[in-house]
């Protein structure tokens, strides 16, 4: 913004509350969650849900564990109401789930709302105007406080008159002052408890006020500051549940819920992914999941997030951005070689401690059904410990420490010759196509040892081998099928070479892959230094032996590139 342009706004005022308490709070339990999704995430949407997807995202929201379900705005349009109507006709609603609905307080829109409500056995209406001066003088024409209080009032006094018209239904009542957070606070106290004398709440029917960040206009402290305020200053303070209902626009919807929460509020209101008006309304995965990583219980179940996100992809037509926190596709993903070491030390680590502790991670991604096939994916800026990471989780392929950054740099090198990322599955075809079984120029085609004609623990190896398109029969003997191997190359002259180190494993799965092995041998030519190579094969034996060749072979190609 250029200074003419940054002039036209002002800072807005702060509360007036020196003894606040809330900077010294912590949450250590859930509040009472309502999901909003289909009302205000929905008239959000450039293309609204059908009543079909609404259906589906309803079913979703129960599943998930939501006992407060906004359905709609019942009086505003057909859609709306059918879809409350089918609900109700189709006995999906649980009983232990209240359905909320949100209206105006205009009389016609009250009284269409009850008649929608027929047959809900657990409701919660939900009246609404707007105070805030802004609201007061642009969209109500210079209208009075005492002219905005009597809409409330009067909508009030309806609603409870209605309540007898649907005696099978247990109705709860909500009122929101649209606009809160910019509407004087005595002001908005005044019309609360305006409304709280008309509805008369007690114990087990408690008035919601929902007190809407419907615009955020400060910084989340300040919104704390309005909830703390408003929260000590309420009368019948204890038959009131105080409600957050935090949007967007400066990025902080989060943590203004999570200061309000500290402030003393019991209720959250908000969608998934942040759906919603403008820049969205809360995210209530992202709050739950916070709590979740904090060891707090939320009674909201995310352990399918990918499937959730799947349902409110198609449902929404909207799409989670890549790094939204716990759903984003690559908020698992760690591209930088140091966060990836870090991350594989901190896994390998997991059994050391019963809390989770790894590096980058908050939570672990098992937990939402995340897996960590998607934590590190390969590119040219990657460390030695990611490729090694990948081939072990992935692949089931333990290498060598040493062997690690041979196998790295080897893939780092073909990411920056292609200059782009190498997913998991490639890294494994990589990782067979350059270390393992290699048949040229030498290739093992067949072996046999014998464990009993040479002397006492000594074993004879005849190997059938292929040179450059020549097949070759060679004996050797020594005190293990390698060293055996070893003394055929030799009497091949084909040893230039000693084995400095040799591991194997057995490859999970019970394919017939079998086992892996890992032989490092040393150039004995000067400068040339040592290189891994690896075989696969049912017989661990065998596999000892392909992994001698393909070192053998690596070897070869090395001097070849370096003569280049
Ligand atoms: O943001 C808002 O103020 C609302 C109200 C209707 C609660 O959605
Ligand atoms: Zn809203």
């Amino acid at each position: 913004m250029n200074l003419e342009s940054i002039q036209k706004y002002r800072p807005f005022p702060s509360v007036e509350l020196p003894d606040r308490q809330w900077p010294d709070r912590r949450i250590t339990e859930a509040p009472i969650w309502c999901t909003v999704d289909l009302r205000d995430g929905n008239q959000a949407l450039p293309i609204p849900m059908s009543v079909d997807e609404k259906l589906e995202m309803f079913d979703l929201l129960v599943r998930i564990g939501f006992k407060q379900i906004e359905v709609g705005f019942p009086s505003a349009a057909d859609t709306e109401f059918n879809f409350l109507r089918a609900l109700v006709e189709q006995d999906r609603i649980p009983d232990d789930v209240q359905v909320q609905v949100l209206v105006q307080a205009r009389e016609a829109l009250i009284r269409r709302t009850f008649e929608s409500l027929e047959g809900v056995k657990n409701a919660i209406v939900h009246l609404y105007n707007s105070t805030s001066p802004l609201q007061r003088r642009i969209t109500f024409g210079d209208a009075s406080k005492e002219k905005i209080k009597q809409i409330a009032m009067d909508g009030a006094a309806l609603v409870r008159e209605l309540v007898d018209t649907i005696p099978d239904t247990k109705v709860d009542f909500q009122y929101s002052p649209e606009s809160f957070s910019d509407t004087e606070l005595d002001f908005a106290l005044e019309v609360c408890e305006a409304v709280s004398d008309i509805w008369e709440p007690e114990p087990d029917r408690k008035i919601i006020l929902n007190l809407p960040a419907t615009v955020e206009w400060f910084t989340p402290n300040v919104h704390a500051d309005q909830i703390e305020w408003f929260s000590r200053n309420v009368k019948n303070r204890e038959n009131t549940i105080i409600s957050l209902h935090t949007h967007n626009d400066r990025g902080t919807g989060t943590a203004a819920t999570e200061l309000g929460l500290m402030a003393g509020a019991d209720r959250v209101e908000g969608t998934l992914f942040g759906n919603g008006e403008r820049t969205g309304n809360l995210d209530i995965v992202t709050v739950a999941l916070n709590m979740n990583s904090h060891g707090i219980d939320t009674g909201l179940d995310f352990s399918d997030l990918s499937h959730i996100r799947e349902v409110y992809e198609r449902t929404t037509r909207m799409r989670v951005p890549e790094r939204l926190p716990y759903a984003g596709e690559l908020v698992f993903t760690a591209f930088s070689g140091s966060h990836q070491d870090a991350i594989k030390k901190g896994m390998d680590r997991r059994d050391e401690s019963e809390f989770w502790g790894v590096p980058y991670l908050t939570i672990d991604p098992r937990d939402i059904g995340r897996t960590y096939e998607a934590i590190i994916r390969i590119n040219s800026q990657s460390g030695k410990g990611g490729v090694a990471y990948i081939l072990d989780r992935e692949h089931g392929f333990d290498l060598p420490k040493t062997m690690h950054p041979q196998v790295g740099q080897r893939i780092y090198s073909l990411a920056d010759e292609w200059g782009r990322e190498i997913p998991n599955n490639e890294i494994g075809e990589l990782f067979f196509e350059k270390f393992v079984n290699l048949k040229t120029p030498l290739e093992l085609i067949d072996y046999e040892l014998d464990h009993h004609s040479g002397e006492r623990g000594e074993v004879i190896c005849d190997a059938r081998l292929l040179i450059n398109g020549e097949e070759k029969s060679l004996r050797g003997t020594g005190n293990g099928p390698i060293n055996a191997f070893v003394h055929a190359l030799e009497t091949g002259d084909m040893k230039d070479f000693t084995v400095t180190d040799y591991r194997s494993q057995a490859l999970a799965g019970g394919s017939d892959a079998g086992a892996a092995a890992y032989v490092q041998v040393e150039s004995t030519e000067n400068g040339k230094g040592s290189i891994w190579g690896c075989g696969v094969d049912p017989s661990i034996e065998m596999a000892g032996l392909k992994a001698l060749v393909s070192a053998w072979n690596l070897l070869r190609e090395e001097s070849e590139s370096e003569e280049q």
